[in-house]
């Protein structure tokens, strides 16, 4: 059975991997009024990220006698108003999200629960690739500047980006 506080963290958590979700749902929208399709792909791949990473932690939970609590998501609002201002604002909310992780993993440790450990290591890996993944369009944009020719370059290639449903833990 899991520690109650520890339950608590993973629910804090689960919320904020939804919150992700909703939030680059909002993004996506965003990049479908410019009709940037290629960076719709990207967001449509990020949406599906956020949602493996909820569910695995609620799965996670679950199996380990914790009681899943789902709270209220926040609403979206997204700060900025280019597409660089936006992949500016993914990456400061990657870079939370990856504080939060950290979080929990100090109160797996706190409770001494090494099975909570092992499953965190890899969400604190995929946060890695997570904020590398993001700091990689984030240079592109900034080199692009006011470039349309050179943004529509990179919309091609970010549609190419596709989801593989991870293996968590
Ligand atoms: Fe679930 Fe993008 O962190």
């Amino acid at each position: 059975m899991i520690d109650e506080k520890l339950a608590e963290a993973f629910n804090d958590q689960i919320n904020k991997e939804l919150y992700s979700e909703y939030l680059y749902h909002a993004m996506k929208i965003y990049f479908q009024e410019l009709n940037l399709q290629g960076f719709v792909n990207w967001f449509d791949v990020q949406v599906q990220e956020e949602r493996a990473h909820a569910v695995g932690m609620i799965n996670y939970l679950n199996d380990r006698g914790g009681k899943v609590d789902l709270r209220a998501i926040d609403k979206p609002v997204i700060e900025g108003s280019t597409p660089l201002e936006v992949f500016e604002h993914v990456l400061r909310h990657e870079e939370f999200v990856t504080s939060r992780i950290n979080h929990v993993m100090d109160v797996a440790e706190e409770v001494r629960d090494r099975a909570a450990m092992h499953l965190l290591d890899w969400y604190i890996k995929e946060q890695v690739e997570e904020e590398a993944n993001v700091s990689g369009v984030l240079a592109t944009l900034r080199l692009i500047g006011d470039d349309k020719k050179a943004l529509l370059m990179l919309d091609k290639d970010l549609a190419t980006r596709t989801f593989v449903a991870p293996v968590i833990g």
